[in-house]
């Protein structure tokens, strides 16, 4: 290989240290490894099975004896924490979502079975009330339809405080109604659950990308043609989202996420630089089925393509992702 050019350029030569891996590993700025992952899963009630979800190839429900060897599987591969998500059957679904804070519900038996098997693992459980409404919102309603939020954060607490009492480590609410945070951590520091951590979906956004993960937990059918635009955040917004996480964090969140992942990075720079805090990503099931069918049709390289997304999401100021890629990518990751 030729080392001359005709000099006419500049000295500052940018793809000089680009030219070899051994520069280009040198000066690279972000990395991503296994320790950045979160495994989102979908449980199931009954015995070792496990369902395909037909708009997220790829992903299973699984029924509580499987959750257990994957989550012995996601251990290995260095993978910290794993986010659980119920499916409800639909007897089990009221008006006021009372199978949200059942001591014996399957969220609850899930996080005790995971606790036990694999201590070591971390276990986030979703706090909200939309696997266990007849109408698919995120809390009560009144008679027009919508979603009241005081009682509905006395509700989110009781549902909080279950997970917490099963074990888990730390609780997620992805619900959006204003103060339930604080709620959510007095109650914690009250009944003894000082050290529960609490991931709060600060800057959730009323996102067309969620479409496949309520075909998941079975909530799609039950919101019909419902929309959540009044408590999550229009995509138009980004100043908002910054009061959002001031909030949380005022509260007592100890991590906050922003939702989704590629379509809003730009959040995820502002929220990162202006609080420093532990800041989460969650990459939704609409990503994971978009990349999916391409990389399925052959039109993306599926490493290439995968990696590149979680790179971006780190790059962009993420300390840690919520990926249905986690198991992938924790491989890939170690080279
Ligand atoms: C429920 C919840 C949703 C997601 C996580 N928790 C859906 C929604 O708000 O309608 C979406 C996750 C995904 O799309 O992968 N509160």
């Amino acid at each position: 290989m030729s080392d001359r050019e005709t000099g006419e350029f500049p000295r500052t030569r940018l793809r000089r240290m680009r030219f070899d891996d051994f520069s280009r590993r040198l000066m690279r700025e972000t990395t991503l490894s296994a320790d950045n992952l979160i495994y989102p899963m979908f449980v199931i009630e009954g015995r070792s099975q496990r369902q395909a979800v037909p708009s997220m190839p790829g992903v299973e429900r699984v029924t509580i004896d499987e959750l257990v060897r994957e989550a012995e599987s996601l251990a290995k591969l260095g993978i910290p924490a794993l986010a659980l998500f119920p499916v409800t059957p639909t007897e089990a679904k009221s008006l006021d979502a009372e199978e949200a804070w059942n001591p014996e519900g399957l969220a609850q038996r899930a996080v005790r079975a995971v606790k036990k098997a694999v201590p070591e693992l971390g276990v986030i459980t979703d706090v909200a009330l939309d696997p266990f409404t007849t109408h698919g919102q995120d809390g009560i309603i009144d008679d027009s339809g919508y979603v009241l939020n005081d009682i509905t954060v006395a509700a989110l607490v009781k549902q909080a405080l279950s997970h917490a009492a099963a074990g888990a480590d730390v609780v997620a609410p992805s619900d959006m109604m204003d103060g339930r945070i604080g709620a959510i951590r007095e109650s914690f520091e009250l009944e003894g659950h000082v050290n529960t951590r609490i991931l709060a979906y600060s800057a959730k956004y009323a996102s067309s990308f969620y479409g496949p993960f309520r075909d998941a937990v079975g909530s799609a059918g039950s919101l019909g043609k419902g929309n959540k635009y009044s408590y999550q955040m229009d995509p138009a917004n980004s100043d908002e989202a910054l009061r959002e996480v001031a909030l949380d964090l005022q509260e007592g969140a100890d991590m906050i996420m922003v939702k989704p992942g590629l379509p809003y990075l730009d959040i995820v720079r502002r929220v990162k630089d202006t609080f420093g805090a532990p800041t989460f990503v969650y990459q939704v099931s609409g990503e994971y089925a978009m990349l999916t069918a391409a990389i399925r049709n052959g039109w993306l390289d599926e490493r290439g393509a995968i990696m590149e997304s979680l790179l971006s999401i780190r790059r962009a100021g993420a300390d840690g992702i919520l990926t249905y890629f986690a198991k992938q990518a924790a491989q890939w990751s170690k080279g």
